[in-house]
Protein backbone atom coordinates (compact mmCIF):
# COMPACT_ATOMS: atom_id res chain seq x y z
CA UNK A 1 0.00 0.00 0.00
CA UNK A 2 1.46 3.11 -0.47
CA UNK A 3 2.27 5.10 2.56
CA UNK A 4 2.82 8.92 1.08
CA UNK A 5 -0.29 11.10 2.71
CA UNK A 6 1.21 14.57 2.59
CA UNK A 7 3.85 16.18 -0.04
CA UNK A 8 5.55 19.36 -0.03
CA UNK A 9 6.05 21.42 -3.33
CA UNK A 10 8.93 23.96 -3.36
CA UNK A 11 10.36 26.03 -6.11
CA UNK A 12 14.05 26.50 -5.93
CA UNK A 13 17.33 28.18 -7.62
CA UNK A 14 16.53 30.95 -10.57
CA UNK A 15 12.42 31.47 -10.76
CA UNK A 16 11.16 30.37 -14.05
CA UNK A 17 7.75 31.23 -15.82
CA UNK A 18 5.82 28.56 -15.26
CA UNK A 19 6.69 27.53 -12.47
CA UNK A 20 3.41 28.68 -11.05
CA UNK A 21 1.84 26.60 -13.05
CA UNK A 22 3.71 23.76 -12.01
CA UNK A 23 3.02 24.30 -8.45
CA UNK A 24 -0.69 24.68 -9.32
CA UNK A 25 -0.40 21.46 -11.12
CA UNK A 26 0.86 19.16 -8.45
CA UNK A 27 -0.96 20.65 -5.75
CA UNK A 28 -4.57 19.77 -7.34
CA UNK A 29 -3.09 16.36 -8.11
CA UNK A 30 -2.48 15.95 -4.58
CA UNK A 31 -5.43 17.04 -3.33
CA UNK A 32 -7.27 15.06 -6.09
CA UNK A 33 -5.75 11.81 -4.97
CA UNK A 34 -6.65 12.70 -1.24
CA UNK A 35 -3.07 14.01 -0.25
CA UNK A 36 -2.51 16.57 2.01
CA UNK A 37 -0.09 19.54 0.19
CA UNK A 38 1.94 22.18 1.90
CA UNK A 39 3.59 24.86 -0.04
CA UNK A 40 7.21 25.40 1.29
CA UNK A 41 8.93 29.16 1.18
CA UNK A 42 12.36 30.15 -0.35
CA UNK A 43 13.05 26.34 -1.83
CA UNK A 44 15.47 24.70 0.74
CA UNK A 45 16.37 27.65 2.81
CA UNK A 46 12.76 28.11 3.58
CA UNK A 47 12.51 23.96 4.42
CA UNK A 48 15.53 24.81 6.78
CA UNK A 49 14.01 27.39 8.60
CA UNK A 50 10.52 25.53 8.75
CA UNK A 51 8.46 28.24 6.24
CA UNK A 52 5.97 25.81 5.33
CA UNK A 53 2.30 26.28 4.84
CA UNK A 54 -0.85 23.67 4.01
CA UNK A 55 -1.92 24.56 0.51
CA UNK A 56 -5.62 24.01 -0.49
CA UNK A 57 -6.85 23.66 -3.98
CA UNK A 58 -7.82 27.66 -3.89
CA UNK A 59 -4.69 28.41 -2.98
CA UNK A 60 -3.33 28.15 -6.37
CA UNK A 61 -6.04 29.81 -8.23
CA UNK A 62 -5.08 32.86 -10.38
CA UNK A 63 -1.39 31.62 -10.37
CA UNK A 64 -1.21 29.55 -13.82
CA UNK A 65 -0.86 32.83 -15.81
CA UNK A 66 1.81 34.83 -13.49
CA UNK A 67 5.20 34.81 -14.47
CA UNK A 68 7.46 33.90 -11.33
CA UNK A 69 6.44 31.81 -7.98
CA UNK A 70 4.42 32.61 -5.67
CA UNK A 71 6.11 30.04 -3.17
CA UNK A 72 9.52 32.30 -3.75
CA UNK A 73 13.07 30.92 -4.44
CA UNK A 74 16.42 30.54 -3.25
CA UNK A 75 19.82 29.66 -3.48
CA UNK A 76 21.05 28.01 -0.33
CA UNK A 77 24.34 27.62 0.93
CA UNK A 78 22.85 26.26 4.42
CA UNK A 79 21.44 23.20 2.42
CA UNK A 80 25.12 22.55 1.14
CA UNK A 81 26.24 21.69 4.39
CA UNK A 82 25.13 18.37 6.24
CA UNK A 83 23.81 20.34 8.84
CA UNK A 84 21.79 22.67 7.19
CA UNK A 85 19.81 19.43 5.40
CA UNK A 86 19.53 17.31 8.81
CA UNK A 87 17.76 20.39 10.03
CA UNK A 88 15.59 20.04 7.07
CA UNK A 89 15.02 16.42 7.20
CA UNK A 90 13.92 17.21 10.98
CA UNK A 91 11.39 19.85 9.78
CA UNK A 92 9.96 17.16 6.76
CA UNK A 93 9.48 14.94 10.23
CA UNK A 94 7.94 17.33 12.66
CA UNK A 95 5.61 18.62 9.42
CA UNK A 96 3.98 15.14 8.62
CA UNK A 97 5.65 15.43 4.95
CA UNK A 98 5.87 11.95 3.52
CA UNK A 99 7.74 13.22 0.37
CA UNK A 100 8.66 16.24 -2.05
CA UNK A 101 8.19 17.50 -5.41
CA UNK A 102 11.32 19.98 -6.37
CA UNK A 103 10.56 22.48 -9.50
CA UNK A 104 14.25 23.84 -10.28
CA UNK A 105 17.36 23.37 -12.29
CA UNK A 106 20.44 21.40 -12.16
CA UNK A 107 21.53 22.85 -8.52
CA UNK A 108 17.88 22.08 -7.04
CA UNK A 109 18.45 18.51 -8.18
CA UNK A 110 21.87 17.83 -7.06
CA UNK A 111 20.49 19.15 -3.59
CA UNK A 112 17.74 17.17 -3.85
CA UNK A 113 19.69 13.69 -4.93
CA UNK A 114 22.25 14.08 -1.86
CA UNK A 115 19.65 14.37 0.69
CA UNK A 116 17.88 11.46 -1.12
CA UNK A 117 20.98 9.39 -0.56
CA UNK A 118 21.69 10.93 3.14
CA UNK A 119 17.92 10.03 4.07
CA UNK A 120 15.83 7.99 1.82
CA UNK A 121 13.86 10.35 1.43
CA UNK A 122 11.47 10.65 -1.50
CA UNK A 123 11.80 13.48 -3.86
CA UNK A 124 11.18 13.86 -7.90
CA UNK A 125 11.61 16.87 -9.15
CA UNK A 126 10.48 18.64 -12.39
CA UNK A 127 12.68 20.87 -14.37
CA UNK A 128 12.10 24.43 -14.24
CA UNK A 129 15.04 26.76 -15.60
CA UNK A 130 14.95 29.41 -18.97
CA UNK A 131 18.56 27.76 -19.18
CA UNK A 132 16.36 23.90 -20.71
CA UNK A 133 20.29 22.78 -19.66
CA UNK A 134 18.89 19.14 -17.94
CA UNK A 135 19.14 16.22 -19.87
CA UNK A 136 16.20 13.94 -19.53
CA UNK A 137 13.59 16.76 -20.65
CA UNK A 138 13.62 18.59 -24.51
CA UNK A 139 12.62 21.13 -22.82
CA UNK A 140 12.62 22.93 -19.11
CA UNK A 141 9.39 25.25 -17.73
CA UNK A 142 10.20 29.08 -18.74
CA UNK A 143 12.67 28.37 -21.83
CA UNK A 144 9.64 29.25 -24.77
CA UNK A 145 8.67 32.38 -22.55
CA UNK A 146 11.98 33.28 -22.28
CA UNK A 147 13.17 32.25 -25.94
CA UNK A 148 9.91 34.52 -26.38
CA UNK A 149 10.80 37.63 -24.37
CA UNK A 150 14.59 37.76 -26.28
CA UNK A 151 13.45 37.36 -29.80
CA UNK A 152 10.47 40.41 -28.69
CA UNK A 153 13.78 42.25 -27.40
CA UNK A 154 15.93 41.83 -30.44
CA UNK A 155 13.09 42.78 -32.93
CA UNK A 156 13.12 46.15 -31.61
CA UNK A 157 16.74 46.55 -30.77
CA UNK A 158 16.75 45.57 -34.92
CA UNK A 159 14.71 48.61 -35.38
CA UNK A 160 17.02 50.96 -34.38
CA UNK A 161 20.14 48.96 -35.09
CA UNK A 162 18.91 49.34 -39.16
CA UNK A 163 18.01 52.90 -38.60
CA UNK A 164 21.70 53.70 -37.44
CA UNK A 165 23.74 51.21 -39.35
CA UNK A 166 24.69 49.76 -36.09
CA UNK A 167 26.53 46.65 -34.70
CA UNK A 168 24.60 45.59 -31.35
CA UNK A 169 26.30 42.48 -29.51
CA UNK A 170 23.00 41.22 -27.43
CA UNK A 171 23.86 39.57 -24.24
CA UNK A 172 21.23 36.82 -23.36
CA UNK A 173 21.57 34.37 -20.43
CA UNK A 174 21.85 30.55 -20.02
CA UNK A 175 24.74 30.18 -17.16
CA UNK A 176 27.24 27.72 -19.09
CA UNK A 177 24.77 26.14 -22.26
CA UNK A 178 23.96 28.16 -25.33
CA UNK A 179 20.55 26.77 -25.81
CA UNK A 180 18.93 30.60 -25.30
CA UNK A 181 21.47 31.98 -27.55
CA UNK A 182 21.71 29.59 -30.21
CA UNK A 183 17.50 29.13 -30.53
CA UNK A 184 17.15 33.22 -30.25
CA UNK A 185 19.79 33.49 -32.27
CA UNK A 186 17.85 31.47 -34.99
CA UNK A 187 14.35 33.38 -34.64
CA UNK A 188 15.95 36.75 -34.77
CA UNK A 189 18.04 35.61 -37.30
CA UNK A 190 21.35 37.18 -35.97
CA UNK A 191 24.50 37.26 -37.98
CA UNK A 192 26.50 35.36 -35.58
CA UNK A 193 25.97 33.33 -31.99
CA UNK A 194 28.52 33.03 -29.73
CA UNK A 195 27.96 30.11 -27.28
CA UNK A 196 29.71 27.99 -24.76
CA UNK A 197 29.27 25.14 -26.93
CA UNK A 198 31.51 26.63 -29.74
CA UNK A 199 34.74 28.89 -29.85
CA UNK A 200 34.60 31.54 -32.30
CA UNK A 201 37.80 33.19 -32.43
CA UNK A 202 37.47 37.10 -32.64
CA UNK A 203 39.19 37.23 -36.02
CA UNK A 204 36.74 34.83 -37.19
CA UNK A 205 33.46 37.09 -35.65
CA UNK A 206 35.29 40.48 -37.76
CA UNK A 207 36.02 38.18 -41.00
CA UNK A 208 31.70 37.57 -40.93
CA UNK A 209 30.85 40.86 -40.08
CA UNK A 210 33.04 42.29 -42.78
CA UNK A 211 31.63 39.66 -45.51
CA UNK A 212 28.20 40.67 -44.27
CA UNK A 213 29.02 44.41 -44.81
CA UNK A 214 30.53 43.52 -48.48
CA UNK A 215 27.30 42.18 -49.16
CA UNK A 216 25.95 45.07 -48.33
CA UNK A 217 24.50 43.89 -44.95
CA UNK A 218 24.07 47.44 -43.20
CA UNK A 219 23.59 46.35 -39.63
CA UNK A 220 24.14 43.31 -37.73
CA UNK A 221 23.11 41.42 -34.52
CA UNK A 222 25.12 39.22 -32.74
CA UNK A 223 23.70 37.25 -29.94
CA UNK A 224 26.03 36.39 -27.03
CA UNK A 225 25.87 33.81 -24.28
CA UNK A 226 26.38 34.70 -21.03
CA UNK A 227 28.69 32.31 -20.38
CA UNK A 228 30.46 32.04 -23.75
CA UNK A 229 34.64 31.34 -24.47
CA UNK A 230 35.44 34.77 -25.64
CA UNK A 231 34.23 36.90 -22.81
CA UNK A 232 31.37 39.10 -22.08
CA UNK A 233 28.96 41.08 -24.68
CA UNK A 234 31.25 44.07 -23.53
CA UNK A 235 34.58 42.62 -23.93
CA UNK A 236 33.62 41.15 -27.72
CA UNK A 237 32.53 44.42 -28.35
CA UNK A 238 35.76 46.12 -27.39
CA UNK A 239 38.18 43.73 -29.56
CA UNK A 240 35.92 43.66 -31.93
CA UNK A 241 36.34 47.35 -32.12
CA UNK A 242 40.12 46.96 -31.94
CA UNK A 243 40.48 45.41 -34.98
CA UNK A 244 37.74 46.84 -37.28
CA UNK A 245 37.10 50.46 -35.60
CA UNK A 246 34.77 50.64 -38.54
CA UNK A 247 31.27 49.79 -36.93
CA UNK A 248 29.65 51.73 -34.44
CA UNK A 249 29.05 49.20 -31.91
CA UNK A 250 26.49 48.80 -29.00
CA UNK A 251 25.88 46.59 -26.26
CA UNK A 252 22.53 45.24 -24.49
CA UNK A 253 22.63 43.50 -21.76
CA UNK A 254 19.07 41.87 -21.61
CA UNK A 255 19.56 40.50 -18.10
CA UNK A 256 16.73 39.48 -15.42
CA UNK A 257 13.90 41.22 -18.01
CA UNK A 258 14.63 37.19 -19.32
CA UNK A 259 13.14 35.62 -16.27
CA UNK A 260 10.28 37.28 -15.83
CA UNK A 261 6.48 37.40 -17.58
CA UNK A 262 3.35 35.34 -18.08
CA UNK A 263 4.47 31.73 -19.55
CA UNK A 264 3.62 31.26 -22.75
CA UNK A 265 1.14 28.75 -23.68
CA UNK A 266 3.95 26.15 -24.24
CA UNK A 267 5.44 26.60 -20.62
CA UNK A 268 1.97 26.54 -19.33
CA UNK A 269 1.23 23.03 -20.91
CA UNK A 270 4.40 21.59 -19.98
CA UNK A 271 4.39 22.63 -16.45
CA UNK A 272 0.68 21.16 -15.54
CA UNK A 273 1.63 17.95 -17.55
CA UNK A 274 5.08 17.44 -15.67
CA UNK A 275 3.12 18.42 -12.54
CA UNK A 276 0.61 15.96 -12.70
CA UNK A 277 3.56 13.18 -14.12
CA UNK A 278 5.47 14.09 -10.83
CA UNK A 279 2.54 13.68 -8.28
CA UNK A 280 1.28 10.36 -10.07
CA UNK A 281 4.37 8.96 -9.69
CA UNK A 282 5.35 9.72 -6.39
CA UNK A 283 2.32 7.76 -6.06
CA UNK A 284 3.67 5.00 -7.84
CA UNK A 285 6.97 4.82 -5.94
CA UNK A 286 9.51 6.60 -7.83
CA UNK A 287 11.77 8.70 -6.58
CA UNK A 288 15.28 10.30 -6.83
CA UNK A 289 14.47 11.01 -10.41
CA UNK A 290 13.02 13.88 -12.58
CA UNK A 291 9.79 13.88 -15.08
CA UNK A 292 10.62 15.32 -18.31
CA UNK A 293 9.23 15.09 -21.44
CA UNK A 294 10.63 13.82 -24.66
CA UNK A 295 8.86 13.27 -27.93
CA UNK A 296 5.80 14.44 -26.14
CA UNK A 297 5.56 11.38 -23.84
CA UNK A 298 6.39 11.46 -20.45
CA UNK A 299 10.09 9.82 -19.11
CA UNK A 300 11.90 10.01 -16.11
CA UNK A 301 15.93 10.14 -15.81
CA UNK A 302 17.55 9.74 -12.63
CA UNK A 303 18.89 12.75 -11.02
CA UNK A 304 22.26 11.75 -11.48
CA UNK A 305 21.60 11.82 -15.55
CA UNK A 306 19.69 14.88 -15.37
CA UNK A 307 22.44 16.86 -13.42
CA UNK A 308 25.35 15.61 -15.81
CA UNK A 309 27.05 17.09 -18.52
CA UNK A 310 25.85 14.59 -20.89
CA UNK A 311 23.80 17.68 -22.18
CA UNK A 312 24.97 18.91 -25.95
CA UNK A 313 23.43 21.52 -27.75
CA UNK A 314 22.06 19.91 -31.37
CA UNK A 315 24.57 21.08 -34.08
CA UNK A 316 22.40 21.25 -36.73
CA UNK A 317 20.93 24.59 -34.96
CA UNK A 318 24.12 26.23 -35.30
CA UNK A 319 23.92 25.02 -38.61
CA UNK A 320 21.23 26.24 -39.61
CA UNK A 321 21.87 29.51 -37.47
CA UNK A 322 25.30 29.75 -40.09
CA UNK A 323 23.52 28.82 -43.33
CA UNK A 324 20.80 31.35 -42.61
CA UNK A 325 23.49 34.48 -41.48
CA UNK A 326 25.04 35.12 -44.52
O1 LIG B 1 19.67 29.61 -14.11
C1 LIG B 1 18.87 30.67 -14.51
C2 LIG B 1 19.69 31.94 -14.61
O2 LIG B 1 18.82 32.99 -15.02
C3 LIG B 1 20.90 31.86 -15.53
O3 LIG B 1 20.58 31.97 -16.89
C4 LIG B 1 21.75 32.98 -14.99
O4 LIG B 1 23.12 32.75 -15.24
C5 LIG B 1 21.47 32.95 -13.51
O5 LIG B 1 20.22 32.28 -13.35
C6 LIG B 1 21.41 34.29 -12.86
O6 LIG B 1 21.23 34.09 -11.50
P1 LIG B 1 20.84 35.25 -10.46
O7 LIG B 1 19.39 35.57 -10.67
O8 LIG B 1 21.09 34.65 -9.12
O9 LIG B 1 21.69 36.42 -10.79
Amino acid sequence: MNSIKKIAVFTSGGDAPGMNAAVRAVVRTAIYNNLQVGGIFRGYQGLIEGDIEALSARSVNQILQRGGTFLKSARSADFREKAGRERAYEKLKSNGIDAIVAIGGDGTFTGAHTFNKEFDFPIIGVPGTIDNDLVGTDYTIGFDTALNTVVDAVDKIRDTAASHNRLFFVEVMGRDAGFIAAHAGVASGALAVLIPEREMKIEQLVERLNEARRHNKSSSIVIVAEGGKSGNATEIARRVNELAPYYDTKVTILGHIQRGGSPSCFDRNLASRLGVAAVENLLQGKRDCMVGMINQKIVLTPFSDAISDKLTLDQELIRIADILSI
